[in-house]
């Protein structure tokens, strides 16, 4: 995923380039690079590696001055990190940044090397931009729809033409693109984050539109160059929640952020005591029928639906399978026009969680959407929707996306109970009130990070460490281990407890940390014994369980303790000291906490 931003207005151009850029550096950070328009010619500038790289080598070399222009952060696919592939890429007369894949590529490519055009770098961004090129009448809309019939794959385009000064022109085909309006002022962005430092107000570009940015204002076009009326949204984010906040790190802030998050995301819908998701256009008829349910996604999102499953399975007796997306939309899936397909999305942009939904739409299912990016392509095209109001998540490990994801998969798990007959309205209201208090729970283990921070100082010597839990605590064991192992770099597995004799347990050595969640009543007891098995083998056992739970040294070497809540709804806070243990130990260890190697917040490639 890479972030695309442009500008034209009274300002300096570069300044709002790169500080929009650098609100959406958690989009991709490995090369950055801008366009500009100085005295009616288009000067480029760009480099590998972060935004202060670029910025570096402005001040070293040319720092271009002007007011209109487009500005890219990428998160490489096609071609490696380097100078000369990163964007923006040029034709002759055409100059663009590119967010996306442009999957036919290679034959397009193919046939501008036979008209006589060469290549300079390895993506398939300079692929567009030789195509404009290749098209360009004089005319700009024409061309930009000349060439948008011939690209396959999803994109968003910053474009600008040597001959038009000063305007610059916005393609979305898919990939995330809003245009911001200020006063005699107007912006691109991927994002909402990028604008917030000089406008709230926006246009959310559609599939298939473009818009055109000069010094009159801003028109937008669809494919058959009618102008299209717009609504002017307005972004509900200031500019803190695009911040830090005070704290060392937007992950930091995230987990902190999460009891209001769970209370922005639950409140709207519960009524009278009971969960009411008619907002979202889902009534208990709807859910009554479904056969089966399957929840897919990716990453930290699967885990939530991991968490789902247990519950709708527990409470509603509807079968649940949880599928990681690049599985499931390749494995010919018995999904059937009497089945509900839940996508579980932060972003609403993830490629194999989108296509997912779209196969599954194919195959007649019911599809409904758990996103948090308002406006996003999962939202926009499921059948079903229902937002999660985190706010802007901007560190790449999902933590408070995470924590509002459940918190609604419970609110479906008791409707859809409800809808079965399954439980009756006081258990249901009861299991209500039990996710109403959880932000209360969460807040004070908030308090608890000195533990967090002791465990996680025990854990930076280690080279590999396991997540041990059954039932609901193996659903959580899998996201504390995803999020040690992508903020940390240390090697981290999530077992099964009952399966570690079946072969795992060969791994434990002496000293070797294992994280063992037991917050299962009913299976506490099977958990202990699985912990005393690694615990005679040497390992160093950090018990995440009540406080109220005493046991002997021969058990466990260190415990954080948990406030005794009911059983079903401990996941909403045992994750907690999961999440603080993975950023105190990425902390430690001097990692970048935010924008860890190799990732990017969203994935909207295959
Ligand atoms: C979470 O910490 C990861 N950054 C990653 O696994 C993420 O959850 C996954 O890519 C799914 O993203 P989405 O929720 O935006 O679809």
């Amino acid at each position: 995923m890479c972030g695309i931003v442009g500008y034209v207005g009274r300002r300096d151009c570069t300044d709002v380039l790169i500080d929009a850029l650098s609100k959406l550096e958690y989009r991709g950070y490995d090369s950055a690079g801008i366009a500009v328009f100085e005295n009616g010619s288009i000067k480029v500038a760009k480099s590998k590696g972060r935004l202060a790289d670029l910025e570096k080598k402005m001040d070293e070399e040319e720092r271009p001055l002007g007011n209109a222009g487009i500005g890219h952060t990428r998160w490489a696919t096609h071609g490696e990190p380097s100078d000369v592939n990163s964007h923006p890429h040029s034709g002759e007369r055409v100059t663009i940044v590119h967010n996306g894949i442009i999957e036919n590529y290679k034959i397009l490519k193919e046939f501008l090397v036979s008209q006589g055009r060469q290549f300079r770098s390895e993506t398939d961004t300079e692929v567009v931009a030789q195509l404009l090129d290749y098209y360009y009448d004089g005319n700009p809309l024409d061309t930009i729809i000349k060439v948008m019939h011939e690209l396959e794959g999803s994109f968003a385009l910053g474009i600008v033409f040597a001959d038009f000064c000063d305007t610059v022109y916005a393609v979305r085909c898919e990939s995330p693109l809003i245009v911001g309006v200020g006063s005699d002022e107007s912006f691109i962005a991927s994002d909402v984050p990028a604008i917030l430092k000089y406008t709230k107000d926006y246009y959310l570009l559609e599939h298939n539109e473009i818009a055109v940015l000069n010094n009159d204002g801003v028109k937008i076009f669809n494919l058959h160059k009618k102008e299209i009326e717009k609504e002017l949204k307005t972004a509900d984010w200031d500019m803190d929640a695009a911040e830090k906040g005070g704290y060392e790190h937007f992950m930091l802030k995230e987990i902190y952020e999460q009891p209001t998050a769970v209370r922005t995301t639950i409140t709207p819908r519960i009524s009278d005591g009971l969960p009411n998701l008619e907002e979202c256009g889902i009534t208990y008829d709807k859910l009554r029928n479904f056969e089966n349910i399957y929840v897919v996604a990716c990453g930290t999102a699967m885990h939530a639906g991991m968490v789902g499953k247990y519950i709708i399975e527990k409470l509603a007796r509807i079968p649940v399978t949880v599928d990681i997306a690049s599985e499931f939309r390749y494995r010919d899936p018995l999904v059937t026009d009497r089945d509900l397909v839940i996508i579980i999305s932060q972003s609403g942009e993830t490629a194999d969680s989108l296509a997912a939904m779209r196969l599954a739409k194919n195959l007649g299912a019911q599809t409904l959407a758990i996103v948090n990016a308002k406006g996003s392509s999962i939202a926009r095209e499921a059948d079903m929707l229902i937002y999660t109001h985190a706010g802007p998540e901007i560190a790449v490990a999902s933590t408070k996306a995470y924590m509002v994801q459940i918190s609604v998969m419970y609110l479906l798990a008791f409707e859809l109970a409800l809808a079965a007959g399954k439980i009756s309205e006081d258990e249901c209201r009861r299991l209500t009130g039990l996710l109403q208090q959880t932000p209360e729970y969460i807040s004070d283990l908030l308090e608890k990070k000195e533990a967090a921070q002791y465990i996680a100082s025990s854990l930076i010597t280690a080279d590999s460490l396991l997540y041990i839990g059954r039932g609901l605590d193996y659903a959580l064991s899998m996201e504390g281990s995803l999020k040690l192992k992508e903020i940390s770099y240390i090697h981290s597995e999530s077992y099964a407890a009952g399966e570690l004799k079946h072969g795992t347990i060969s791994l434990i050595s002496d000293g070797m940390p294992v994280i063992a969640v037991a917050t299962q009543t009913a299976l506490l007891e099977k958990t202990i014994s699985n912990i005393k098995e690694v615990k005679a083998r040497g390992a160093k056992v950090v018990m995440v369980c009540r406080d109220s739970y005493e046991f002997e040294n021969d058990i466990a070497d260190y415990k954080f303790g948990l406030p005794d809540i009911d059983d079903i709804i401990m996941p909403m806070i045992a994750v907690v000291p999961l999440q603080l243990i993975a950023y105190y130990t990425s902390v430690l260890k001097g990692n970048d906490v935010d924008k860890p190697r190799n990732l990017a917040k969203s994935v909207t490639v295959e």
